[in-house]
């Protein structure tokens, strides 16, 4: 009898230790699939958190573009935005960060590191930010949002909030491409009454919001793309992005001829711009232009601000940023308060959210629409 007992409590202590060491396994060999995965996304990009993140090439607002940009400056910065501040990382005593300070955070080129696992998870994998956030850089909080809470507080357009019907927004801004969970949210869009910006079914009502999309219904859940046929998880079969998208990249391309029209409107009062050249990043101040030679305008954000791409005659192209965009005494020829500037902003913000429409369908059409009467 005793025997048989040692037996077999043996028998399930080896069951135990074996599902143990097969679990560590199973957990060991989702790890290194996981580091595959993101291996390949932006968020491994460790030159890009060199370029963004760190002392050399940002100086002191490596603590503004760290916070979101490297792991180091996210973590730095996690506490205090939990505390209520969402600006720049400061020191402990409250005071702006200095570059020795950021440099010893672990912001300098040889250190940095860019959106890594310890960037998003916890030493036990649970993620850091859950359920709600606090208030982000874009001046809202995304309450009741599940795990989708730890990419919002990144993917924001991290420049405060916009009062919709603010008449003169006094500056020359674009939100910062990472619109999506103001998009998902329904905030921060000129022309729209929050009681017309919906919050998307898809932030409030499927769980995790980004996480369900991007993470949990993506066979590599760690490459955080969403998959094109996602849409079927939830809805029949026929419901597609495609379906969503081609309504509301006609809605962005129309927003971008009405504002390219008016811009084209008033070109003869056009002088002088500062000239920013895509493939060196330079600019050439003082550019005296022949309004003449342009024929048509586009839309290009050119380091945060709304800018403007003067297609010209020859077929050759002049950017300036539309703030720079000066007469011949000097003042620019589009005030703040011109609506091409809010609608600029709107455009931006759809755009940038890179969905065309998918996280906030309604959201998106709606803003497209007020938008474009707004330029009537
Ligand atoms: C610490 C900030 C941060 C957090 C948290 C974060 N991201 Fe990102 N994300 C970034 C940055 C920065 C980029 C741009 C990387 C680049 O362009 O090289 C990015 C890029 C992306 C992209 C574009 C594709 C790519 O591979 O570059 C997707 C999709 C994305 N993130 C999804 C998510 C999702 C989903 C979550 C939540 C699970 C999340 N992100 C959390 C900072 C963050
Ligand atoms: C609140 C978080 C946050 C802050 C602060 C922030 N970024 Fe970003 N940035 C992001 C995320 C997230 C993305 C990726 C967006 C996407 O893929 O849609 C991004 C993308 C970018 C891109 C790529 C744009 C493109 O179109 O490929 C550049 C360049 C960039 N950021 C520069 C900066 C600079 C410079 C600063 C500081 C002045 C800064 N960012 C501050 C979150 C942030
Ligand atoms: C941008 C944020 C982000 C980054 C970076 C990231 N993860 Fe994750 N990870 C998630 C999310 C979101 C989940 C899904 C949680 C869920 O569905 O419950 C997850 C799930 C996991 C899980 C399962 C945890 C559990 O409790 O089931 C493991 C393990 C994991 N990640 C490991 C890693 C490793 C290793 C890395 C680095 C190579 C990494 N993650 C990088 C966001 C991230
Ligand atoms: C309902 C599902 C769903 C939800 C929820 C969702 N997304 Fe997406 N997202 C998509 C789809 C689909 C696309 C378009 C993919 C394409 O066209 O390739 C997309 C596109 C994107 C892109 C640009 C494309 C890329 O991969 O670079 C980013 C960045 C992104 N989402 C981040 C987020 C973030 C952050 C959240 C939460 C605030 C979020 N998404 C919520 C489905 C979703
Ligand atoms: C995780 C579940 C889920 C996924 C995945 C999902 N949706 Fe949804 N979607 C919902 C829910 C829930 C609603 C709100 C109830 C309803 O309208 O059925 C909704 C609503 C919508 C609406 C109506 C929006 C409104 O404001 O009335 C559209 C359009 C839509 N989804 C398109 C898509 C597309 C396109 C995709 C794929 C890119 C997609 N959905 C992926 C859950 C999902």
């Amino acid at each position: 009898m005793g025997r048989h007992r040692w037996i077999r409590s043996g028998l399930i202590v080896a069951i135990i230790v074996a599902a143990f060491v097969a679990g560590s396994v199973v957990l060991v060999k989702a790890q290194a699939d996981f580091r595959a995965q993101w291996a390949r996304t932006g968020h491994a990009n460790r030159e890009f958190a060199r370029a963004e993140a760190t002392v050399e090439t940002r100086g002191v607002s490596a603590a503004h573009c760290g916070r979101c940009h490297s792991e180091q400056g996210f973590l730095a910065w996690l506490p205090q935005l939990e505390k209520g501040n969402p600006g720049l990382i400061t020191k402990p005593d409250g005071s702006p960060a200095d570059e020795a300070y950021l440099s010893n955070l672990g912001l300098n080129r040889f250190s940095v590191r860019p959106i890594t696992c310890a960037t998003c998870h916890q030493a036990d994998f649970k993620l850091r930010v859950t359920a709600s956030t606090p208030v982000l850089p874009a001046g809202f909080r995304a309450a009741g949002v599940g795990l989708g809470a730890q990419c919002m507080t990144c993917h924001n357009t991290r420049n405060g909030a916009i009062t919709w019907n603010a008449p003169d927004p006094r500056r020359y801004s674009a939100p910062h491409t990472a619109a999506q969970a103001d998009v998902i949210m329904g905030k921060n869009a000129f022309f729209v009454p929050p009681a017309e910006a919906p919050i998307s079914p898809h932030a409030s009502f499927i769980g995790d919001a980004c996480v369900t999309c991007h993470v949990r219904f993506n066979k590599e859940s760690h490459t955080f793309k969403a998959p094109a046929n996602v849409c079927t998880r939830c809805h029949g079969a026929d419901v597609t992005a495609g379906r969503v998208q081609g309504g509301i990249k006609t809605l962005l391309h129309e927003v971008e001829g009405a504002i390219g029209a008016k811009v084209l409107a008033a070109r003869a009062r056009i002088a002088v711009i500062r000239n920013w050249d895509p493939k060196t990043d330079q600019y050439t101040d003082n550019f005296r232009v022949d309004p003449a030679q342009i024929v048509s305008v586009d839309l290009a954000e050119i380091h945060g601000q709304q800018g403007v791409k003067f297609n010209l005659r020859s077929g050759a192209a002049w950017y300036s940023q539309l703030g720079s965009v000066m007469d011949a005494s000097g003042r620019p020829v589009f005030a703040t308060a011109d609506p091409i500037v809010r609608a600029g902003w709107n455009y931006f913000l759809i755009e940038g959210d890179d969905s065309f429409g998918v996280h906030n369908p309604r959201f998106a059409r709606t803003v497209l629409l007020a938008t474009l009467d707004a330029l009537k």
